[in-house]
């Protein structure tokens, strides 16, 4: 028996990096997978990667800038597998609408552009609120668990990366409002904080010589997080029954780097 046996979930962003290491284990821990991703052939090749395992998943292409592929995202979930209960606001976007990026830029604050803002608001802050909201009629009447995203970026006050900082950090406010209103639902939401070795990590390090050994030096266990290794069953925690009484929190797997010690 896998700890998600019976549940369907939709894991945004999920064609690589994260969100790919989470849809893979909790399709290895029972549950029926959306995989909602940008582009076409990674949400092909995770749904494939799942089937081959033995899983159950349906692929979905979404731009999580637009709200109504987000409804239509869940709409498709619930008219495939007749349910919700797991939903994983895992995409972020970069860069602005018109040029997306792999990673945030290094921008002044005093010179911000707008559209930059915009797209890093509507890819992030606004996307997981109408993930949420999209997602809730199928939710409230037998509970559910929501799962963001935010970053150390925006705790620690990363320099030149405004828009990303305060949607991370929004994002977090928004799940402990979430998990105070829905709580009455069963419906719990909770936030991960993570620091893993990924293609936008690497771009953000790429850009910025030196930073990866800084930030490396920060972290106690001495390591980024692996994928395939530490994230995917800290997801499926949030997602079981075994976190039922866990609501409106951020979770760190981040090797212990928000010490900063
Ligand atoms: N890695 C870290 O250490 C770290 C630290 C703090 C927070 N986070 C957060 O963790 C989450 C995942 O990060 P990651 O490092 O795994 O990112 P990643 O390696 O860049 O992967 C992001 C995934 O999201 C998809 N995506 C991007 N924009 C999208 C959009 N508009 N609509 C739908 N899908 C979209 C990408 O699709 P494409 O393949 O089409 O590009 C890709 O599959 C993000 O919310 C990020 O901010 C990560």
């Amino acid at each position: 028996m896998g700890k998600l046996n019976g549940k369907v979930a939709v894991v945004t962003g999920a064609g690589r990096g994260i969100g790919r290491a989470i849809a893979l284990e909790y399709g290895r821990e029972g549950a029926a997978v959306v995989v909602a991703s940008r582009t076409p052939s990674t949400v092909e090749s995770v749904v494939g990667d799942i089937q081959t395992s033995g899983g159950e998943a349906i692929g979905i292409t979404v731009d999580v800038g637009e709200r109504e592929q987000i409804e239509h995202m869940i709409a498709e979930t619930v008219a495939r597998y007749g349910r919700l209960d797991i939903l994983v606001n895992n995409a972020q976007g970069f860069g602005t609408k018109a040029e997306p990026a792999g990673s945030p830029g290094h921008i002044a604050l005093e010179d911000f552009p707008e559209d930059t803002w915009d797209h890093t608001f509507q890819t992030g802050l606004k996307a997981t609120l109408f993930g949420m909201q999209s997602a809730f009629p199928h939710m409230r009447g037998h509970g559910g668990k929501i799962i963001n995203f935010g970053s150390g970026n925006g705790i620690g006050a990363m320099k030149g990366t405004a828009a990303y900082n305060a949607t991370k950090e929004a994002i977090r406010s928004l799940t402990r409002t979430a998990a105070a209103e829905w709580g009455k639902y069963d419906i719990c939401v909770n936030v991960i904080i993570p620091t893993m070795a990924t293609d936008s990590a690497e771009a953000f390090f790429e850009a910025r010589p030196g930073i990866r050994e800084k930030l490396a030096q920060q972290i106690p266990l001495r390591r980024f997080g692996d994928v395939d290794r530490d994230i995917g069953p800290v997801a499926v925690f949030l997602a079981s029954s075994d976190s039922d009484f866990i609501t409106g929190q951020a979770i760190h797997v981040d090797g212990g780097q928000i010490l900063r010690p």
